[in-house]
């Protein structure tokens, strides 16, 4: 299937009083036309800034891209200057944010918000832009949308409010949508509802999505295909089945164990003890190494490259290396089906 993104070796830092914070290390991605890849790690592992380094919405003037390339529709992102990305965000790339509240202006009409990205990209004038406003918030299931419509975001319920951000994010059809953490803030009955309308939206408009997502229910309702984010680098990728029944990286079964699954037949939860790497000063060898239960000399030492195992896994463990012994993932992952 065709890219419709790819993030080529990008590093991004952040200079702080306390010296520079590493947060993204040479991450690479694809996201095809019509997927949706989920992106997860523990807090701190550098989803956020990776989604707003494709937006250009990185905090100035702390964050600075080092070095590395986001292609989008032949052109390299990070080289764009802010008027050209202007034209970008929102209408060609959008992104919800997890929290609705500060994604709305709340001195501002729902209407007007909606209407700004189209009379700004799609030039419509302002009764098409109010037009196509209500059939948006009727889209996203928002009831009486030509009263609504004039209202303001503190008139608006918390899952209301989201649709609203989504109703907006794809007011202009967006090709490529960034979620993160779309729905962590709300209810869990709301939450199944939005994520089924993102689907919905998605087969309608043939969008593709980064999602972004601690929530592995959500990963296998939702994705196709996988990225495990840990300090600041991807340390393995594969397709969802991959990930959840043939993962290859100690760290991802952590990550599985530690989080409630859909099919597990055990309900045992376990954290993965140690703390994520100080990313102001971060490790040479693989950042997991540290907390790794099966870490060698090597692994503090050196990165591991990564090994492709299928045509869509790819993992940088070096375990995998012909010359590492032999290890079976931990009990909870072979319960879930691993190695199978
Ligand atoms: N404004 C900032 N200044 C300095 N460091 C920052 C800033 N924003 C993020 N970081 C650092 O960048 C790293 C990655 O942060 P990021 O927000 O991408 O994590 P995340 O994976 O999205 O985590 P979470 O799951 O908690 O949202 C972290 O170590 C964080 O401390
Ligand atoms: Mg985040």
């Amino acid at each position: 299937m065709e890219n419709i993104l790819e993030i080529k070796d990008l590093h991004v830092s952040f200079d702080t009083y306390g010296g520079e914070v590493q947060a993204v290390r040479g991450v690479n991605l694809e996201l095809k036309k019509g997927e949706t890849l989920a992106i997860v790690g523990e807090s701190g592992s550098g989803k956020s800034v990776t989604s707003k380094t494709i937006m250009r919405l990185l905090p100035k003037p702390a964050a600075r891209i080092k070095s590395g390339e986001i292609w989008f529709n032949g052109k390299d992102l990070t080289k764009l200057s802010e008027k050209e990305m202007q034209k970008i965000r929102g209408s060609e790339i959008s992104m919800i944010f997890q929290d609705p509240m500060t994604s709305l202006n709340p001195t501002m009409s729902i209407g007007k918000q909606i209407m700004e990205g189209l009379r700004k990209h799609q030039k419509l004038g302002k009764q098409e832009a109010l037009q196509r406003a209500i059939e948006l918030l009727d889209l996203v299931g928002i009831p009486n949308p030509e009263a609504r419509v004039k209202q303001y975001p503190h008139q608006f319920s918390g899952g209301m409010r989201q649709r609203v951000v989504i109703a907006i994010a794809l007011a202009c059809n967006p090709k490529v949508l960034i979620a993160d953490e779309p729905t962590t803030a709300l209810d869990v009955t709301i939450q199944a509802q939005i994520l089924d309308l993102m689907k919905d939206l998605q087969n309608k408009m043939q969008t593709s999505i980064i999602l972004i997502t601690h929530d592995l229910g959500v990963v296998a309702n939702m994705a196709q295909r996988v990225a495990v984010m840990y300090g600041g680098k991807i340390v393995e990728t594969g397709t969802v089945d991959e990930i959840f029944y043939r993962p290859k990286h100690p760290y991802t079964w952590g990550l599985l164990s530690s989080m409630p699954r859909l099919h597990s037949k055990t309900d045992e939860l376990l954290a993965i003890p140690g703390t994520p790497p100080d990313l102001s000063n971060p490790p040479k060898g693989c950042p997991f190494a540290p907390r790794c239960p099966h870490a060698m000399k090597v692994c503090v030492e050196y990165m591991p490259d990564y090994t492709t195992l299928s045509e869509t896994q790819k993992t940088a463990c070096w375990l995998l290396d012909e010359r590492a012994p032999k290890v079976e993932p931990p009990e909870i992952i072979a319960v879930g089906g691993a190695g199978k």
